[in-house]
């Protein structure tokens, strides 16, 4: 990451903030707030500012991915086809929150609009594994399947 920084140019102009952010996503996988103060440095523009702007897209995360990257389709062809509670008893599982990394590292949580599979939802992925249709019961199989 530092060699990263030293690279970036002394200028940077509003207009580029947010394709600076999400080529630093891009290659390390959430914003650094250290990234931020260098922004904020080379732009002029307060760090709470970047911060506010960076916060108010969903795309980015502040914490790296866990081991397991889970992502859920809130999208309303899996919502309408969901069981009541099935993103809580994952969140409970996983014992994180959306946009989070649970503090041994293993698991991280990412809400998306929808997944592109509306016809077999409710969908999840993990590491970019597809599961469809997923129940309650299922979520409690599919985890404890997961080589931790
Ligand atoms: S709404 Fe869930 S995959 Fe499209």
């Amino acid at each position: 990451m530092e060699k990263y920084l030293s690279k970036l140019p002394d200028k940077v102009y509003k207009h580029e903030l947010l394709s600076y952010l999400q080529e630093f996503q891009d290659k390390f996988g959430y914003i650094d707030l250290a990234f931020i103060e260098v922004l904020s440095k080379n732009s002029g523009i307060p760090s709470g500012k970047i911060f506010g702007i960076t916060s108010f897209y969903n795309q980015f995360r502040f914490k790296p991915k866990g081991k397991f990257h889970i992502q859920v389709c809130e999208g309303s062809a899996c919502h309408v086809n969901s069981e009541i509670g099935l993103i809580e008893e994952i969140k409970k599982l996983i014992k994180t929150d959306e946009k989070e990394t649970s503090n041994d590292g293993l698991f991280s949580l990412e809400i998306i609009p929808c997944m592109g599979a509306c016809s077999q939802g409710p969908v999840i992925s993990i590491n970019g594994k597809f599961y469809t249709k997923v129940s309650i019961e299922d979520i409690k199989i599919i985890f404890s399947d997961l080589n931790l």
